[in-house]
């Protein structure tokens, strides 16, 4: 179902100690001041996840993934599978993020496996698409945007396209601290809803939530957060500070 959502993707930052101290001052901040009823969700490094969840109790905001393998197990040294994450009641795995298609050769092919795997094992894949700079230069951003949804999602049928979160994170946003306009943001959510409209259906479109991603910050949430096509965010750097990251869950409304 479409819902507003504000995950927050820690990539590969924190020790354990202050893993634990982030956590608790969201989750204290969270409950003192966030009205809205946004799904938050804390997108840990793997060797934190269980020790999140396990503080984050029954409280509202949910733990996921970065990453997970496209195999369930064997021999794959280093790797994580789907099945370890649903064994953990992990709900949420991000896939496809552009850190991965950049530095671990992740491909549509690759993707594909993975949402499967997610899916299989009945996690939530949070899939990430988006242009680098030059593609966006090149006028190419919407061709490349759409061809990587339908490389690693487009296998999948009406009830399973349902169950993905899509997070269109521009490559030249993230980390940069240019975000996307609310225009450009608000025209790529709006493709992509229409892509998923033409393959499944207005009625299965209107059901995905879309998210942005790249650079929000407190002080752009609410903007981005307010176009018709942009149900909420993924948010790198500033979830890493408890302040920013509940200021920008407050840009739900
Ligand atoms: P920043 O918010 O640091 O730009 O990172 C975005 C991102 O990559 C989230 O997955």
């Amino acid at each position: 179902m479409r819902k507003k959502i504000v995950a927050g993707n820690w990539k590969m930052n924190k020790t354990l100690a202050e893993a634990q101290a982030l956590t608790a001052e969201v989750l204290g901040m969270v409950a003192d001041e966030v009205t809205n009823d946004a799904v938050i969700i804390l997108c840990t490094p793997f060797p934190f996840l269980l020790t999140v969840k396990n503080q984050l109790g029954t409280n509202r905001i949910a733990v996921g993934a970065q990453n997970c393998s496209e195999h369930d197990s064997g021999a794959y040294t280093g790797e994580v599978s789907a099945a370890m994450l649903k064994s953990m009641n992990i709900p949420y795995v991000i896939l496809g993020h552009s850190e991965r298609r950049q530095y671990f050769g992740e491909d549509g092919q690759l993707l594909a496996k993975k949402v499967d795997a997610a899916l299989r094992h009945g996690l939530t894949p949070i899939f990430c698409c988006g242009e680098p700079l030059d593609v966006r230069e090149k006028n190419q951003h919407i061709e490349l945007v759409k061809k990587q949804v339908e490389e690693a999602l487009f296998h999948l049928d009406a009830a399973a396209i349902q169950k993905i979160v899509i997070a269109y994170e521009p490559v030249w946003a993230i980390g940069t601290g240019k975000t996307a306009t609310t225009a450009q943001a608000q025209e790529m959510h709006a493709v992509i809803r229409q892509q998923l409209a033409a393959k499944y259906g207005h009625t299965v479109a209107q059901e995905i939530s879309i998210l942005y991603g790249g650079s929000v910050k407190p002080d752009n949430a609410k903007e981005l957060f307010a176009c018709a096509d942009v149900d909420g965010g993924l948010v790198g750097g500033a979830s890493l500070k408890s302040r920013d990251f509940v200021e920008i869950i407050k840009g739900v409304g």
